[in-house]
């Protein structure tokens, strides 16, 4: 169809774009399974109780209703999905096993609502997913089949790949998601920078880097949401997000399986680049699920950069 101004534009659908990139029907209805949960979670999002929900996760973090909601939004669909035989959710504390037989199926490890504690403030959190094939959970970044993310803004958005470029998709009136932007591309520099944590509990290397940041010119653009500041990342096709090691907690924050690895993924797939300040955060094999790592990712250039002043 035509997208001359004044004619009907034509829109592509999730489930079009998925079947145009050659990949098994499984994996096809798995992210489209995803895709229509996501639409219960913004509903719970928009509507729900912003209350606690009296429990606390792995972590020991205080669990939210919306929270706990959003993870059984996503648990049953997965289940019900057919496809699935390994579940692990940053809200759960161990590995779910919904099928024995891994043949053909996947696994999914997946935060339901990050950056939730931002919502009694009505700013925009996001869903985090990381596939695997097969049972193993445990596994490198790179062995990933596929990675996305739902970002609840004024506008949802979701944003996939599966290894073949990342592409982004608009819900519309009817609640359909339409491809917004494909092969999103990452400069190789960029001019925003967003840094998590205390900046008291900042090492000397990583004051450096964001003195290094500051002097090159480039503006802070942090918003507490790991979705919302990588999407805008990727969308603007600049910059970088750091979340260092801090004094007193050498990992950092943010959890390989449910928060790095997926975005790693999309951002590495994007041009841009992810690391622990040593390694490729996609080299690095999960010892747990509630392993944690530094992370600077975005676009390369400011990334060498970390890792080069991390080196001494
Ligand atoms: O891991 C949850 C989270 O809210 C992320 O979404 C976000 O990037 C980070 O924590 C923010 O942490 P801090 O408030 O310490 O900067």
């Amino acid at each position: 169809m035509s997208n001359e101004p004044g004619k009907t534009r034509f829109q592509l659908d999730l489930r079009r774009h998925l079947r145009s990139q050659n990949i098994c029907d499984n994996l096809i209805h798995l992210i489209c399974e995803i895709s229509e949960a996501s639409k219960y979670v913004i509903n719970a999002v928009r509507t729900g109780d912003l209350g606690v929900a009296g429990t606390s996760n792995l972590y020991g973090e205080q669990q939210l209703a919306l929270d706990v909601l959003s993870d059984r939004i996503l648990r049953k669909r997965l289940i019900h999905s057919g496809v699935v035989c390994n579940i692990a959710s940053e809200e759960m504390e161990t590995i779910l096993q919904t099928q024995a037989n891994s043949e053909g199926l996947y696994s999914v490890a997946y935060d339901p609502l990050d950056g939730s504690s931002l919502v009694d403030a009505n700013l925009a959190i996001g869903t985090i997913i990381s596939i695997f094939k097969g049972h193993d959970l445990l596994q490198e970044g790179k062995k990933q089949v596929a990675a996305m993310y739902i970002l609840y803004g004024p506008r949802v958005s979701l944003v996939y790949s599966i290894g073949n470029g990342v592409h982004e998709f608009t819900m519309n009136q009817l609640m359909e998601f339409t491809l917004s932007k494909e092969n999103i591309r990452l400069k190789p520099s960029g001019d925003i920078y967003a840094p998590g944590g205390l900046r008291k509990k900042y090492t000397p290397e990583n004051e450096k880097f964001v003195k290094y940041l500051e002097d090159k010119g480039s503006k802070l653009r942090y918003s507490g949401g790991f979705v919302p500041d990588i999407n805008q990342i990727l969308i603007k096709g600049k910059g970088v997000f750091m979340y260092p090691a801090l004094l007193g907690a050498p990992k950092g924050k943010l959890r390989l399986l449910f928060e790095l690895n997926p975005m790693a993924f999309l951002v590495e797939q994007a041009g841009g680049a992810a690391s622990n300040g040593k390694i490729s955060i996609l080299d690095i094999k999960p010892e747990s699920l509630d392993h944690r790592e530094p992370v600077y990712i975005g676009c390369c250039e400011e990334v060498r950069k970390a890792v080069e002043l991390q080196a001494g």
